[in-house]
């Protein structure tokens, strides 16, 4: 069973799953034995920092790499109980953008630069929700008005070119519910927006979520997002997770050294949006190297010898509730004593 598991079918189970990049000259591992499940109307946020395999997690699943990334991929991922790794492309096409919806960083990575916004949102709702073209340009506008573009009817005949960051990624988030999706992918939506732009598209997305019970997994650096919208987070170091939780049990009493040192002085749960990971000094490790026992050893205040041996397990964190798990025996090992003390 995996870590955090119910006897419930999930929305979204990631079982032991790794990802291997092979490139001409050498071959990474960005993602390495990651489980988690996210259930119906669950918000998850995933934090690391740049490079830990939060997009290489998410995306390969999804077949959603860049292209000419040779990647090997183990390990199952579920998607209300059908194996996407396993399932024909034909079956994952009708996923991505129906059941599933995708944001992306840059929206442009998304639109096309010469067709008209309207159109582009109106294929999504034909493709999966099988509209005729009226229906599903009529839609387009409800869309567009749902996601606050002002005056939509006119927008629906623009180019992406000619809408500001925050429209176009307003435009992005129309897509990406036009299938009416159970699930949500956003990876960094708003790390490409100015602040005051970024606090309105997570309102935005917040306001979505509630009003279409989608389940969201978010990426981002900000921890005014995570308490802003998430139910829980997982924490990504190295390709790994390190710590896995309630978002109020790991945002209040962080575990990994890794975890608190993303946190530092945060004041979280009331985290304004903006509220970026405080530079922690040293460098994440090179993936393409072997590296033995717990990734964080040579950057972390309270590494003993151990650490550097073998690779750390999730363990339970005692005295939380039992979804609360964090790959740091030191630290658990130091709970667990002072709680058989009291
Ligand atoms: N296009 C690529 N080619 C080769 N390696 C890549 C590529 N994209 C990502 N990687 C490898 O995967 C690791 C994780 O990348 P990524 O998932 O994009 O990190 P994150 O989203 O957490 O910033 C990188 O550190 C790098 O080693
Ligand atoms: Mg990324």
């Amino acid at each position: 069973m995996s870590i955090g598991s119910s006897p419930t079918p999930a929305l979204l189970e990631v079982s032991n799953l790794s990802v291997t990049l092979h490139t001409a000259r050498t071959s990474v591992k960005p993602v390495d034995g990651v489980s988690y499940r996210v259930d119906e109307g669950e918000v998850l946020a995933i934090v690391g920092e740049s490079g830990s395999g939060k997009t290489i997690l998410n995306m390969a699943p999804l077949s959603l790499l860049p292209t000419g990334l040779d990647a090997e991929i183990e390990g199952t991922v579920k998607f209300n109980g059908l194996d996407i790794l396993r399932a024909p492309e034909q079956q994952l096409r009708k996923l991505r953008g129906g059941e599933i919806g995708v944001i992306f960083q840059d929206p442009l990575s998304s639109l096309n630069p010469v067709r008209r916004i309207g159109r582009q949102i109106a294929e999504v709702s034909e493709l999966h929700l099988g509209m005729t073209a009226a229906q599903a340009d009529k839609r387009a506008a409800e869309l567009l008005a749902l996601v606050g573009l002002p005056d939509p009817l006119s927008r629906l005949q623009q180019y992406p070119h000619e809408l500001s960051g925050g429209m176009r990624q307003r435009v992005g988030i129309a897509m990406s519910i036009a299938g009416e999706p159970k699930l949500l992918i956003a990876d960094e939506p708003t790390t490409a927006l100015d602040v005051t732009v970024q606090a309105q598209i997570v309102e935005l997305l917040k306001d979505l979520q509630r009003r279409l019970q989608m389940a969201i997994v978010i990426i981002t650096h900000d921890f005014g997002v995570v308490s802003g919208m998430a139910t829980k987070v997982a924490v990504m170091y190295a390709g790994r997770l390190s710590e896995l939780g309630p978002v109020d049990e790991v945002l209040m009493t962080p575990v990994h050294p890794y975890t608190k040192g993303l946190l530092g002085s945060v004041p979280s749960l009331n985290a304004e949006i903006g509220s970026k990971f405080i530079g922690l000094p040293g460098q994440p490790p090179d993936l393409s190297r072997l590296i033995r026992g717990c990734a964080f050893t040579p950057r972390c205040a309270s590494a003993l010898q151990s650490c550097g041996a073998t690779q750390p397990q999730l363990l339970s964190v005692p005295g939380e509730s039992s979804t609360h798990v964090a790959a740091c025996p030191v630290v658990i090992n130091k709970l667990t004593r002072v709680m058989e003390d009291v």
